[in-house]
């Protein structure tokens, strides 16, 4: 796919996922993110490198952070932002995602944020759009979440920033979690030392292997010399049928305890994409101790967003690195 999110001189169109991009592509968006952290910092917390452009948010999903930092970022780069609520637009008369996409692209929208159940919707809209115009991912189906990925790998960086010498846990719902499919795509990109994923065999994709990663069906024993815990929400929303006994028992066998967060490395860091459920893939103790940098990564998601964002909109331009302190 990356062929489709590339200009053929290497450039970002779109950031649909993150299988496929080179390392070099993950790093330069690491690199740009950090250069853009401190606008919020300025009085005035804007840059320009989207003075002019029109971004358009469609959310077919419920979110919290993603879409708000999604426009955040726009409105820090001085883009003009559209919220379209999905729920009551005209999709809900009849008319499809082609149509919407249409007469969005009739006023004259540079970029669209998109978030959709259906696996591949982000690529379907990305094949139909206008040259100049960027498809960024915000989710899609349990397929990806690349922009999510590459918040949690610049907060992972921040912190730890020789990823060669990292072992990386994620723990729970793997099966329906487009978050699980791009980090482990971009951990593996990042050169990782080791990824692994803790979870019951049901909640589990058939070829999890193949992705890269070691699989431990005990926490206690998955979590010996890690030193990044990513915890996943059970996302019973994408779940068919019985793959849990109760959420009590899967607390009990999978929940991330104070007691269980003393196995990992002293300085392991406990992440969460969020939303959490507390009691159940964590207590609060946990979620809230010195070790959680759950609240970073949705600080960092305006960041990455910002530099997704402003490199897939200078895709036809000369080349010129996007700069904040302009
Ligand atoms: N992490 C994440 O995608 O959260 P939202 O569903 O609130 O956007």
């Amino acid at each position: 796919m990356s062929s489709i999110q590339l200009t053929p001189t290497g450039k970002l169109r779109h950031f649909l996922t993150i299988e496929g991009l080179p390392r070099d592509m993950l790093v330069s968006i690491l690199d740009t993110a950090e250069s853009l952290t401190s606008v919020k910092d300025r009085s005035i917390k804007k840059v320009p490198l989207l003075r002019g452009k029109t971004v358009a948010n469609l959310f077919f999903e419920p979110s919290t952070r993603t879409r708000t930092t999604f426009e955040l970022a726009a409105k820090r780069l001085s883009a003009d932002v559209l919220n379209i609520a999905m729920s009551t637009s005209a999709t809900t008369k009849g008319e499809s995602l082609l149509d919407t996409l249409r007469n969005l692209e009739a006023m004259h929208v540079d970029m669209f944020v998109v978030r959709h159940a259906q696996s591949g919707a982000a690529h379907f809209i990305a094949q139909q759009v206008a040259p100049h115009v960027s498809i960024v991912n915000a989710g899609d189906g349990r397929h990806a979440h690349p922009t999510q990925a590459m918040l949690d790998v610049f907060t992972i960086r921040r912190h730890k920033p020789d990823f060669g010498g990292l072992t990386v846990a994620i723990v729970g719902d793997i099966r329906h979690s487009r978050v699980a499919r791009s980090q482990i795509h971009a951990l593996n990109t990042l050169l990782t030392g080791e990824v692994r994923v803790i979870a019951p065999q049901t909640l589990l994709p058939a070829d999890v292997e193949t992705l890269g990663v070691k699989v431990f069906h005990s926490l206690d024993e998955g979590l010996r010399d890690v030193d990044v815990i990513i915890m996943l929400r059970l996302q019973r929303e994408r779940m068919q049928g019985g793959r849990l006994p109760s959420e009590h028992e899967y607390y009990q066998q999978y929940g991330m305890t104070t007691e269980r967060l003393a196995i990992a490395k002293p300085d392991a860091m406990i992440m969460h994409p969020g939303p959490i459920n507390r009691g159940v893939e964590m207590s609060s103790s946990v979620a809230d101790s010195p070790q959680s940098v759950i609240l970073e990564q949705v600080s960092h998601g305006i960041a990455i967003r910002m530099a997704v964002m402003s490199m897939a909109m200078q895709h036809n331009q000369p080349d010129k690195a996007p700069q904040a302190a302009t």
